[in-house]
C-alpha cells in the first residue's frame, strides 16, 4: 500500500535512494542563489570553525554577562499563567538568578527577582531553596519574617514595621526584571534597560510566527536533563540533519534502505534572519514510501517520530510557517537566539527546546512537546508515542554529547571542517563570538583611562 508522500528531500543523492514514487516535480533545494547554502552567507565564510568557544572557561564567563543577561530569554508559556494570581518561579543557576513570573490582579504579565527586599531571603519556593514552584495566589510571603507582597510586586505588609528606622513601606518593592510575551511565549530579559524591545529582536522571520494557534496546543509532555557538555555542542546537534542517518538510523523506518547509515538525508531549506536561524525538512509520515517503511507500532498508534499522524484542525491559514513554500514540508526549527528553539510540525503541533548553561561543560536541556489536547483514546495515544519516541531520538542525541565535550577539550585539533548542511552551526558559533566581541570591546571603551 502506499500512502500520499509526494517527492522525497531525503535519500536524494543516494545510491540507495528509496523506490521512486509517483509525485509532483519540485526543485528539491530551492536555494537562494546558485552555489551552496554557505556560500550565499560570504560573512560566514567556508573555512574550518574553532568550537573554543565550548570548552573555554574564561569564554563561558564572558558568554553569561555578554548574551545570558542582556538578552530576550524564553522562560515559559502563557498556559502557565492560566488565570489571575497564577505565577511560577525559574531558576536559572548558570546565572545565579531566580525569577518569579506572575499574572496580576488586572491580567498583566510580570516577572521578578525572587529575592525578599528585607534580608535577601529567596522569596518562594517549593519543598527546598532549590526547588522551583508555582500556583495561584493573592501575595507572595516570605518565610523568614514574614514580609508580604502583592502580585505587582508592591510590599504590602512588614512585621512589626513601626520596629524599623524611616522605614517607607510604600516606597519598598521586589526588583522587578523586564518580561515581554509575543504569540505566548514568556520573555525575560535582565540587563538594567533592554537594547531593544522583544518583538524587534524577534525580527522579521520568527516574528512572523505572531499568528500562528500556538494556544491552541497546550496539552504538554516536557523532558528535562542535565547533561555533561557545554549548552552549545548539544543545540548543534538540532542545527543540522546530517547526523540522522549515521545516529538515528532506526528514525527513518525499518526497511534496510532507510536503516542504512550511509543514507543522505538533507535539510530543504535554510534562512538565518539576524542572530536567529530556521531549517526546513521534510520528514512526516506521508513522507515516507509505505506501509513496509513503518513500525506496526508506528501504524498502531498512528504516530511515530515525526509526531502523530492526523493533523488537528487548527482553522485558517498558519503565518509564518514553512517560509519558502516546500511542497513536502514537514518540520520548521526556528533558532531564536540565545537558547530557544521552536519546532513546528507540519501535522499541527509543536516542540520547544531550551539550553540553559550551568558551567562551560554542563547545561540543563529542556524539552517540551504541545498538541491540541487529544479527545479520545486514540487521540492520546498518538500524542503519547510521539513523546515516547522523543524521548528514544533525544536520548540518542545526548549519548554522543559527552564524547563530543571530552574531544573537544582534548585539544588534538584546534579547527573543525563543517558542511553545507552544517550552516547552521557555523553561524550560532559566529554569532556568539559577534555578541561576546562586542561585549568585550564596550568593556574596554568603557575602562577608565
Ligand atoms: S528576609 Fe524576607 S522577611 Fe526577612
Ligand atoms: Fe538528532
Amino acid at each position: 500500500m502506499v500512502l500520499d508522500i509526494g517527492e522525497s528531500c531525503s535519500g536524494a543523492r543516494s545510491g540507495r535512494r528509496p523506490p521512486k514514487v509517483e509525485g509532483p516535480s519540485v526543485a528539491r533545494f530551492p536555494k537562494p542563489a546558485e552555489g551552496t547554502w554557505t556560500e550565499h552567507h560570504p560573512a560566514l565564510g567556508t573555512g574550518p570553525v574553532s568550537f573554543e568557544d565550548s570548552v573555554s572557561p574564561a569564554f563561558y564567563e564572558l558568554e553569561r554577562e555578554a548574551i545570558f543577561k542582556r538578552t530576550w530569554l524564553n522562560v515559559g508559556r502563557m498556559e502557565q499563567l492560566p488565570r489571575n494570581g497564577s505565577y511560577f518561579t525559574r531558576d536559572l543557576p548558570g546565572l545565579r538568578t531566580s525569577i518569579i513570573v506572575s499574572r496580576d490582579v488586572d491580567g498583566r504579565v510580570r516577572a521578578f527577582h525572587n529575592v525578599c527586599r528585607h534580608r535577601g531571603n529567596k522569596l518562594l519556593w517549593e519543598g527546598t531553596p532549590s526547588d522551583e514552584t508555582g500556583g495561584n495566589a493573592r501575595r507572595f510571603v516570605c518565610r523568614y519574617h514574614g514580609w508580604r507582597y502583592g502580585l505587582d510586586g508592591a510590599c504590602t505588609y512588614v512585621h512589626q514595621e513601626n520596629e524599623f528606622f524611616g522605614l517607607r513601606k510604600d516606597e519598598l518593592r521586589l526588583a522587578p526584571v523586564h518580561c515581554e510575551t509575543w504569540a505566548g511565549f514568556i520573555f525575560v530579559n535582565l540587563s538594567r534597560e533592554p537594547r531593544e524591545t522583544l518583538r524587534s529582536f524577534l525580527g522579521t522571520m520568527v516574528g512572523a510566527l505572531e499568528g500562528y494557534p500556538f494556544h491552541k496546543m497546550n496539552e504538554r509532555y516536557s523532558f528535562r536533563a542535565e547533561n555533561a557538555s557545554n549548552w552549545k555542542v548539544f543545540s548543534d546537534a538540532f542545527q543540522e540533519y546530517y547526523h540522522v542517518p549515521p545516529l538515528h538510523t532506526h528514525q527513518l523506518g525499518p526497511t534496510p534502505e532507510a536503516q542504512n547509515p550511509e543514507y543522505e538525508f538533507e535539510g530543504a531549506h535554510y534562512q538565518i534572519d539576524g542572530p536567529h536561524r530556521m531549517v526546513t525538512t521534510s520528514g512526516t509520515y506521508k513522507h515516507r514510501w509505505s506501509l513496509e517503511h513503518l513500525y506496526p507500532t508506528e501504524v498502531l498508534t498512528r504516530s511515530g517520530s515525526t509526531g502523530p499522524w492526523d493533523a488537528p484542525d487548527l482553522g485558517g491559514t498558519l503565518p509564518g510557517v514553512n517560509p519558502s513554500g516546500i511542497s513536502r514540508w514537514g518540520i520548521d526549527n526556528f533558532q531564536v537566539f540565545p537558547n530557544l528553539e521552536i519546532l513546528i510540525y507540519e501535522r499541527g503541533w509543536f516542540v520547544t527546546y531550551r539550553y540553559w548553561p550551568t558551567s562551560y561543560n554542563t547545561h540543563v536541556f529542556e524539552g517540551d512537546l504541545y498538541f491540541v489536547p487529544a479527545q479520545n483514546v486514540r487521540e492520546r495515544l498518538a500524542h503519547e508515542y510521539a513523546a515516547l519516541t522523543f524521548k528514544e531520538y533525544g536520548l540518542q542525541d545526548v549519548g554522543t554529547l559527552d564524547g563530543t565535550q571530552m574531544g573537544l577539550e582534548q585539544g588534538a585539533f584546534r579547527e573543525f571542517p563543517l558542511n553545507d548542511q552544517e550552516i547552521l552551526v557555523r553561524h550560532f558559533h559566529k554569532t556568539v563570538g559577534d555578541w561576546v566581541d562586542a561585549y568585550a570591546r564596550e568593556r574596554v571603551e568603557a575602562a577608565p583611562r
